[in-house]
């Protein structure tokens, strides 16, 4: 009997995420696929740009909510998944990452005890004053299956009490797609574009509240950036949340910090892999420069990552124009870190992620008990051992 997921996408990142495990449960034949899109990220560029480009099908189920308050926005994608779910009965509804899509569908399922599975579990940044740690500690309490990305998504869970019998670790699905599109985005010269030659610019990308929300704090950096762009050249695709911010403040900014409009996912990962150094507050951003080695300068004061700075180029540098343009010009001297390999960053989590999903679905139609290791698949056993993780006893299943 083929099991029925739905799965749940609703901003950029996501759909980066979904589309590897749609792959991958399609692969397995044994499921049959339900795709929700939130309408969380609605503009061209932002989303249907990102549908084509990663091959996703249209989705079956569109909730159209459009942007608003985090109450408001949170509020409407509850009231029009509810009826999604109470006429689709899945057996579970597979989420990604942290954003408000992710916990507002949690919720719902939750309540309707449909059971959970968070794609990119555990991750913590240890600051609540960050919209997306509201949302990672939420969907990972209501989760009956936690699929980490990285060893602190793993070791947070523990710290929080929650069962060895409910973490599989899966690795970085974002990495799977990247892994897909490589061909692509080794093919295409960003240069041609933007009349920038590899190796002789940088890239920034700035959302986050707390770098554009603050008139001061954008300002500061903007005037930091143009200074770094008077050395090398930079282009600053514009989230339209920034574009808005920096229109607000009315500055004048040199040609050589150059603002653009979004790009779409191969010219992302073609202009960060020739670029000598990126500037970024995205997860994911930390995560792709540390897997094409690429110097990544983080404008934040911590990162639920720690992995990208562990083994990858990612350096802290909050928003403090001094100390960006420190870390940058130490950059330009030759003085930063290397990338090592990522446990688990090898294009296959997908397949771990459908591996271990069917695992669990299957054992509660069975009632046996779920054996995480066993579902995690073949493809991990050497990985695992780098990773030192070791198990005890387990016997959850869904709920
Ligand atoms: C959201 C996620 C964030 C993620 C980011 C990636 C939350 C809490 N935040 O932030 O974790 O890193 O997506 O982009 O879920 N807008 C448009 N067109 C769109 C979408 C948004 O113009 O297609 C504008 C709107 O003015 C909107 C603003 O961007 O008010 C912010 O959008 P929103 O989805 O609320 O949050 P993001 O900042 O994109």
């Amino acid at each position: 009997m083929a099991h029925h997921v739905l799965l749940v996408a609703g901003a950029r990142p996501n759909f980066i995420k979904v589309a590897p495990v749609l792959r991958a449960l399609d692969a397995r034949g044994t499921f049959r696929v339900t795709l929700v899109h939130t309408g969380q990220h609605y503009d061209e560029a932002m989303s249907g740009g990102f549908f084509r480009t990663l091959g996703i099908p249209e989705p079956d189920v569109n909730l159209s909510v459009g942007s608003a308050s985090h109450a408001v926005q949170t509020a409407r994608i509850m009231e029009r998944f509810e009826p999604v779910i109470e006429s689709e009965r899945p057996a579970c509804i597979v989420v990604f990452g942290d954003v408000n899509s992710t916990a507002a569908c949690a919720l719902v399922a939750a309540k309707l005890l449909v059971p959970i599975v968070h794609v990119e579990a555990g991750l913590r940044s240890f600051d609540r004053t960050m919209p997306e740690e509201i949302n990672r500690i939420v969907t990972d309490a209501l989760s009956g299956l936690l699929l980490t990305s990285e060893p602190a998504g793993r070791r947070n869970l523990l710290a929080e009490g929650r069962p060895e019998a409910a973490i599989v670790d899966i690795g970085n699905v974002m990495i799977d797609s990247l892994e897909h599109m490589r061909a692509q985005m080794e093919a295409l010269e960003p240069g041609r574009h933007h009349g920038l030659a590899r190796g002789r610019y940088g890239v920034v990308t700035l959302h986050r509240p707390s770098n554009v929300d603050d008139p001061t704090v954008l300002q500061g950096v903007l005037q930091c950036l143009e200074r770094c762009a008077a050395d090398v050249p930079l282009l600053f695709p514009v989230h339209p949340r920034t574009r808005a911010r920096i229109d607000a403040l009315g500055l004048s900014l040199g040609s050589a910090l150059r603002l653009v409009d979004p790009v779409d996912y191969i010219e992302s990962l073609a202009l960060q892999a020739g670029a000598a150094v990126v500037f970024t507050d995205s997860g994911g951003i930390q995560e792709e420069a540390s897997h094409l080695d690429v110097p990544c300068l983080t404008l934040r004061p911590n990162t639920e990552r720690p992995i990208t700075v562990e083994l990858g180029t990612s350096t802290l540098v909050g928003n403090d124009p001094v100390a960006i343009e420190q870390a940058f010009l130490a950059i330009l001297a030759g003085s930063y870190k290397k990338a090592s390999p990522i446990p688990l960053w090898d294009g296959h989590a997908a397949e771990r992620a459908a591996a271990a999903i069917e695992g669990w679905l299957d054992s509660a139609a069975s009632d046996r008990p779920f054996d995480p290791d066993t579902a995690a698949g073949r493809h991990d056993t050497r990985a695992r051992e780098a990773l030192g993780v070791q198990r005890a006893g387990r016997t959850s299943k869904p709920r």
